[in-house]
């Protein structure tokens, strides 16, 4: 179905076409002086030129043209030459209810469905989540879905950190203490124990250990560099354990993901590109564009025109090391082959900016990535404490994920008790969808590119520009609609207040607000608009007698608008990766 503002640009292009003028810039937008007036049109400014008229003139034979409509309440020219426009509300009702006659609310796909990698995540395997992979989780997987929700095939990719010297580390302290095991005993050749000589917390335990141990021991650190490097030529006994490492984490990404509703679809990691770095590499060479820089091998990607500095992509180190550039662009080769993609979307802190341009060009320059196929990489801002310093633990530490979730789900179930309407059993579960709604959406809601601060008081908050207030919006139309029940015909008729119809108008807004969140894979977009739209839905709420309006047909018709505007508000919260309970 058309969006409203095309079907009004439309009446607008024929009314300065039958007035005897050119259509190109007969556009209609939302007011932004919703005082004034509803949709406006500021086309006659640009058309004066042409036309060496003045724009005021020819607003006013426009204006005379869509008099004659009763699409309109009101046509305005003012100075010095918009037209401001309001619909009718028998118009505004029509389209809205057809709106809610479609399954998705008017929105709909794009024409080109293309095919996506996003990647996101991108935790370090066998150390443990901390809040510098929250941000990359809660806006990926909201892209993800609003990538979907607009026709596109999307692989969620999580590209494990899962072959560096953290793996090195782990075998080398594992030898150290359990000497015994069979992995290190290279005239084993059996077959290795299918259960893992560690549990997650072992694990956990083992790796800050023996990081700090590689700082102030040379000869443990030496060793921990061998281990890395004999597990990345897959000595059997080291591979078998970086297998078990990797097993033993997933589990345990996969539960703290999902505590998140973060799920991937693809669970690849570093590792996984390995095997193409060796005929990449070749091929390069071959092709002529690496570079000996001083022993290692380079492309050089600097472009004529750069305004900074743009260091050589190094995918070789002299000691014969491959780097974080050479994993990411052999996982582009990788990606390239099996999921023949028409866009690759990375999503990680900005400090990598640099990082994913090199790596960027470098695929362009090779022709690994031909131009059809984009490529975007959003760098975010960090998460910062009130202090404006990265968010850290009380004492200064690095917050596990699991910590901060936990936190937020505690502060919410307080509140939930003490309101005391969720039943005592079910509130720590409501209190996990509301913390989740309330993390999400206290992020979501800025510019993923800006620094935010999180405000644990803040974001839980039932009330101002937070996820909860949101889900509250929500649940309090779930307590009518279970009170009333939802009737068999639903029919939105012409508003009979101006909140009815400001909710109306709002609502005929969704398809363009998120169509613009899927141009500009910006869940900003669609928190900015789910905001506006339940503060609509509160004023009507609060200004219409809806449980006890004696009409009939009315009460239906509020019922069937408030419906409406539920479907909407849950499919925007669906769309940032979060749910509403049944009560709160
Ligand atoms: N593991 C990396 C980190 O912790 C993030 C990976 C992002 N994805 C990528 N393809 N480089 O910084």
């Amino acid at each position: 179905m058309e969006k409203l503002i095309d079907k009004l640009s439309l009446v607008v292009a024929e009314a300065f076409c039958a007035a005897g003028y050119p259509t190109d810039h007969a556009k209609v937008g939302v007011s932004n002086r919703p005082d004034l007036c509803e949709f406006q049109c500021n086309g006659a400014m640009p058309t004066a030129k042409a036309a060496r008229k003045a724009p005021i003139l020819i607003a006013n034979e426009v204006a005379a043209k869509l008099q004659e409509q009763d699409i309109f309440t009101t046509v305005e020219a003012v100075n010095p030459g918009f037209i401001n426009l309001r619909v009718s509300p028998a118009y505004l009702a029509a389209h809205i209810d057809e709106m809610s006659r479609t399954e998705r609310l008017g929105v709909t796909g794009e024409v080109k469905h293309r095919s996506v990698v996003v990647d996101y995540g991108g935790p370090n395997v066998a150390k443990p989540l901390h809040i510098g992979h929250l941000r990359s989780a809660i806006i990926g997987e909201s892209v993800k879905r609003i990538y979907r929700y607009f026709g596109d095939t999307v692989v969620g990719d999580i590209h494990m950190g899962d072959w560096g010297l953290q793996m090195g580390l782990i075998i080398a302290e594992l030898k150290v203490r359990q000497p015994e095991l069979p992995y290190f005993d290279d005239s084993f050749t059996g077959e290795y124990p299918t259960e893992a000589p560690f549990t997650i917390s072992e694990l956990e335990e083992i790796y800050p250990f023996a990081s700090q141990k590689s700082k102030v021991d040379a000869d443990f650190a030496k060793e921990a560099h061998e281990a890395t490097y004999l597990l990345q030529t897959r000595k059997p006994g080291y591979y078998a354990l970086w297998k078990h490492i990797m097993a033993v984490s997933v589990a345990d990404l996969k539960r703290n993901y999902n505590n998140l509703n973060v799920d991937f679809d693809v669970w690849m990691g570093e590792a996984d590109a390995e095997p193409y770095i060796p005929p990449m590499l070749e091929k390069l060479d071959a092709q002529g564009i690496l570079t000996d820089s001083d022993g290692a091998k380079v492309i050089i990607v600097a472009e004529e025109g750069d305004k900074k500095e743009i260091p050589p992509c190094i995918l070789v180190k002299s000691d014969g090391a491959t780097l974080y550039a050479t994993t990411d662009l052999a996982t582009i080769v990788q990606r390239m082959e099996d999921f023949k993609p028409d866009k690759l979307f990375y999503l990680t802190d900005k400090r990598q900016n640099l990082h994913f341009e090199q790596v960027f060009r470098a695929a362009r320059k090779s022709g690994i990535v031909p131009d059809s196929v984009e490529l975007e990489h959003v760098g975010f801002g960090t998460m910062n404490g009130k202090d404006g310093k990265p968010f850290k633990t009380r004492d200064g530490g690095v917050m596990r994920l699991e910590t901060l979730i936990a936190d937020i789900t505690n502060y919410v179930e307080q509140k939930i008790i003490e309101n005391q309407i969720v039943d005592p059993a079910e509130a720590h579960n409501t209190a996990k969808i509301i913390a989740v709604g309330a993390l999400k959406y206290g992020d979501l809601s800025n510019l993923a590119t800006k620094d935010y601060i999180f405000d644990m008081e803040r974001f839980a908050a039932f009330e101002g520009n937070t996820g909860p207030y949101l889900l509250y919006t929500i649940v309090r139309i779930k307590s009518i609609l279970s009170r009333c029940g939802l009737p068999e015909d639903l029919h939105i008729a012409e508003a009979d207040s101006e909140v009815a119809k400001n909710l109306q108008l709002v609502l005929s807004q969704m398809p363009e607000q998120l169509a613009l969140a899927y141009r500009d894979s910006a869940p900003n977009v669609i928190c900015a608009y789910a905001y506006e739209l339940a503060g609509a839905v509160n004023k009507f709420y609060h200004d219409t007698r809806i449980l006890t309006e004696p009409d009939a047909q009315k009460q239906r018709s509020y019922i069937a608008l408030i419906a409406l505007a539920k479907r909407a508000l849950e499919e925007c919260i669906d769309l940032l990766g979060f749910e509403a309970p049944e009560k709160m």
